[in-house]
């Protein structure tokens, strides 16, 4: 891809960029949230038209129509944002589109669609149902399936676009192993993501964008995570662990929470969250602590056990409920649960709020861009307007939006779950910073992350979870990822 050239109204998103790739090679694609790099590769499989520039594809000029005609050509992508159908089941997802075979107008029948879905999974070593309704997958089950749509093409490139920000660590194996076996079968990969470590550990060069600008491009073996940082952000950026817990011992009960039992997943679950409190939730994927936010938000239903807050039992029922008694939550899942892509930024981010911007029946709009612009420019969302529809926004830039919005309204409690999944490293040093300023001002946080260093970076205290149980509670000065892990595999 040469001088390629990009504008959307507002935005000049990609400013003469150049990229190649080889065959069999991965190819990290890197950058901060908004530098330009799902709008490349939209360029590059036809989703969206170049403004100007030149595409050589196996030597030739090649000038991608739509995605299908990229597809077509051996050029497949695994998009950022889930691309698939809830309602239909696993097998129905990876064949659609494809029903019909070579143009004799015949169907392949669901038998045979569930017959080699079976055999694709088989191949890969992966134990899902094909008869399965997509939408009763995790979300991290739902990204394999979606991958294993896209190989189960015969493509020469194919473009991953942060496909294991919602895997768990096995299934991250899992893909690798599948990228190493396309590498040697001489596919190349363009591998776009956040993960440092990932990149280290499955990329072959590494090409950072910065404001939609090329910044350059190294051989992996020969660079390092500060190098590569510092091509991105133009700045060194250091994280530490934290030594000990910034919360006196005596400092209010804000949330109690006594033998919570909720479904499946949720088994006599009891804590206390005090003021000015980061408590992080660590765990493996599935121990239970999204169900447990879940629960306390109201967004599952409680079985039993008691639910305190500021020393006072409440009933919680549902979202509102929880809303009213000051907590919020900003789900792991945010594309289904906390984002309205087709409102705008000003009005995701006062949407639990709207009331309290009506006065006389008139809209206070004139308040609510002051508001909501005070949040963008603290929380450093890039946005060409307040007006810009929330699905024009590049992926991290939409997870702010969310945390805007329960700013904005002002909750006491705030549950994080995986806040900063899909943010380049130096909003993720912006997230913490505000969590810490928040804590300062009196709130309290509890934090789901599987990120360990996270974890230890951020937290005063850590419950962790295995199986539907809390198996231990540390406080951050006796804590290691040794000894969280020891508490994260104590099955019952
Ligand atoms: N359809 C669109 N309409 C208007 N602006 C857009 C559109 N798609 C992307 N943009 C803007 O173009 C810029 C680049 O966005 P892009 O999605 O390529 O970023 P990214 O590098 O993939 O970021 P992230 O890591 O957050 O996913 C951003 O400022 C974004 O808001
Ligand atoms: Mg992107």
């Amino acid at each position: 891809m040469k001088n390629i050239d990009k504008r959307f109204a507002g935005v000049h998103a990609l400013k003469g960029v150049d990229f190649d790739l080889y065959a069999g090679e991965v190819h990290a694609l890197v950058g901060e949230n908004g530098a330009g790099k799902s709008t490349m590769m939209k360029v590059l499989t036809g989703i969206h038209p170049k403004d100007s520039g030149e595409i050589f594809y196996m030597g030739q000029l090649f000038n991608p129509s739509d995605p299908k005609h990229a597809l077509e050509m051996g050029i497949g992508i695994i998009h950022q944002e889930l691309n698939m159908m809830d309602h239909l089941t696993v097998a129905q997802n990876i064949f659609i589109g494809r029903e019909s075979t070579k143009g004799r107008g015949l169907f392949l029948s669901e038998k045979d669609q569930n017959r080699r879905t079976e055999e694709l999974f088989r191949h890969l070593n992966m134990k899902i149902d094909p008869t399965e309704r997509l939408g009763n997958l995790t979300v991290g089950k739902q990204q394999m399936v979606e991958i294993v749509r896209a190989v189960s093409h015969d493509l020469k490139v194919l473009i991953l676009d942060e496909p294991t920000a919602a895997l768990t660590n096995a299934e991250i194996d899992e893909l690798f192993s599948i990228m190493r076996d396309l590498a040697s079968r001489g596919v190349g990969m363009i591998y776009i993501s956040h993960r440092m470590d990932e990149i280290a550990r499955i990329t072959d060069r590494v090409t950072v964008l910065r404001d939609g600008e090329y910044v350059g491009t190294r051989n992996t073996t020969e660079t390092s995570k500060e190098e590569i940082i510092n091509m991105m952000v133009g700045r060194v950026i250091y994280e530490e662990p934290k030594q000990k817990s910034n919360v006196p011992q005596d400092a209010e009960v804000v949330l109690r929470v006594r033998d919570l039992n909720s479904g499946r997943m949720v088994r006599n679950v009891s804590f206390e969250l005090r003021r000015g409190e980061i408590l992080g939730f660590a765990g493996l994927m599935g121990a239970g602590r999204t169900e447990t936010a879940r629960a306390i938000f109201g967004a599952d239903s409680i079985d039993s056990g008691i639910i305190e807050v500021k020393g006072r039992p409440v009933t919680i029922r549902s979202p509102m409920d929880a809303v009213s008694h000051g907590i919020g939550y900003l789900s792991e899942d945010r594309k289904r649960y906390g984002l309205a892509l087709g409102l705008s930024v000003s009005e995701n981010a006062i949407l639990p709020t709207y009331e309290s911007f009506v006065k006389n029946l008139f809209v206070q709009s004139g308040r609510i861009d002051r508001v909501v612009g005070e949040y963008v420019d603290k929380l450093n969302i890039k946005t060409p307007s307040l007006e810009q529809l929330l699905k024009n926004l590049s992926g991290g830039n939409q997870q702010k939006v969310v945390i805007a919005k329960w700013l904005i309204r002002n909750s006491d409690i705030l549950i994080f779950d995986e806040p900063t999944r899909g943010i380049d490293v130096g909003a993720k040093s912006e997230i913490y910073t505000l969590m810490n300023e928040l804590v300062k001002s009196g709130k309290s946080i509890i934090m789901i992350s599987s990120e360990l260093p996270e974890i230890l970076r951020m937290s005063d205290r850590i419950l962790i979870m295995c199986e539907g149980r809390k198996t231990g509670e540390l406080d951050i000065s006796e804590a290691n990822q040794e000894e969280i892990m020891k508490y994260a595999t104590m099955r019952n």
